[in-house]
């Protein structure tokens, strides 16, 4: 499957991308994630050291061809991965879109093909997880980054700004080949936050497919420079992931209830 994760600015896509893909590889999973945002740290939720993401370097444009159809990778899939992906933590190979070296560099046109192109090589294959870390912004919609992911993940937070950018997120989401948009609840405090998000999605007819709680202990490892999944206090932000991860294998919406609102 894959799965492209976004939302509004700090509404949690990066630390839900992260645990999704850790704990989908500790189950045995084959898990590429790939950071495409400009401003990357997808490797440091995933556990890598400051070193080791320093040495992460983009899947270079030059290997984007402008063909008939779209833009598609000059060299083969595999040989992409062996040559420009990092292993992360549980065998997670972890893949970086380009970002900005300077000032008044110009546009990133190219690095979002080179996302799209990956998406599109590595394929529709349901014995691998293929997650994508997105950044606050709807380019990737608007310049059809995420047109070959299988599902889209719109994080929401419990207030109104976030869910509206979910809401147009969708509307452009809507426009592409996607086969599968879903909503996760993030940063739940209480029941009457879980409501509001259920109630924007059922009047929006959005499939939300979990909600994650609240928790200090998410803070406290973010502030250590620790995956929540290394962080046994944050246990039970980690099983909530976990019950988003049995949703979007399904392909019916989960009843809600279960995830204990
Ligand atoms: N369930 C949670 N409970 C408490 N804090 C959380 C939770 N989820 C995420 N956070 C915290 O919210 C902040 C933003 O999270 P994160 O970086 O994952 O968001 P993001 O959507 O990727 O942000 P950006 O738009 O900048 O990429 C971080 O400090 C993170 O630790
Ligand atoms: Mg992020």
């Amino acid at each position: 499957m894959r799965l492209a994760v976004a939302g509004k600015g700090g509404a949690g896509k990066t630390t839900i991308s992260s645990t999704l893909a850790r704990s989908a590889a500790r189950s045995g999973t084959r898990v590429v994630a790939i950071d495409a945002d400009a401003n990357p740290n997808l490797g440091t939720a995933l556990g890598l050291p400051p070193s080791e993401t320093a040495r992460l370097g983009p899947v270079p444009t030059s290997l984007i061809s402008r063909r008939q159809g779209g833009a598609g990778l000059t060299e083969d899939i595999g040989d992409v991965l062996d040559r420009y992906s990092l292993m992360a933590p549980d065998g997670v190979r972890l893949l970086a879109m380009g970002a900005p070296a300077h000032a008044d560099d110009g546009c990133l046109c190219s690095a979002h093909a080179v996302v799209a192109s990956l998406l599109e090589d590595l394929g529709a294959d349901e014995d691998r997880l293929v997650v994508v870390d997105m950044e606050a912004s709807p380019e990737h919609f608007s310049r059809g980054t995420v047109r070959h992911a299988d599902t889209v993940c719109l994080v929401a937070e419990p207030y109104y700004r976030s869910l509206e950018t979910i809401r147009r997120m969708a509307t452009l989401v809507a426009e592409l080949p996607v086969g599968r948009v879903v909503v996760v609840a993030n940063k739940v405090r209480s029941a009457g936050d879980h409501e509001a998000i259920a109630e924007f999605c059922d009047r929006q007819a959005f499939e939300l497919v979990g909600g994650i709680p609240w928790s200090d202990e998410v803070v406290a490892a973010d502030r250590q420079g620790i995956p929540v999944v290394d962080w046994p206090a944050a246990a039970p932000v980690v099983e909530a992931v976990g019950r988003v991860a049995a949703a979007l294998g399904q392909t019916t919406p989960m009843d809600l209830d279960a995830f204990g609102r």
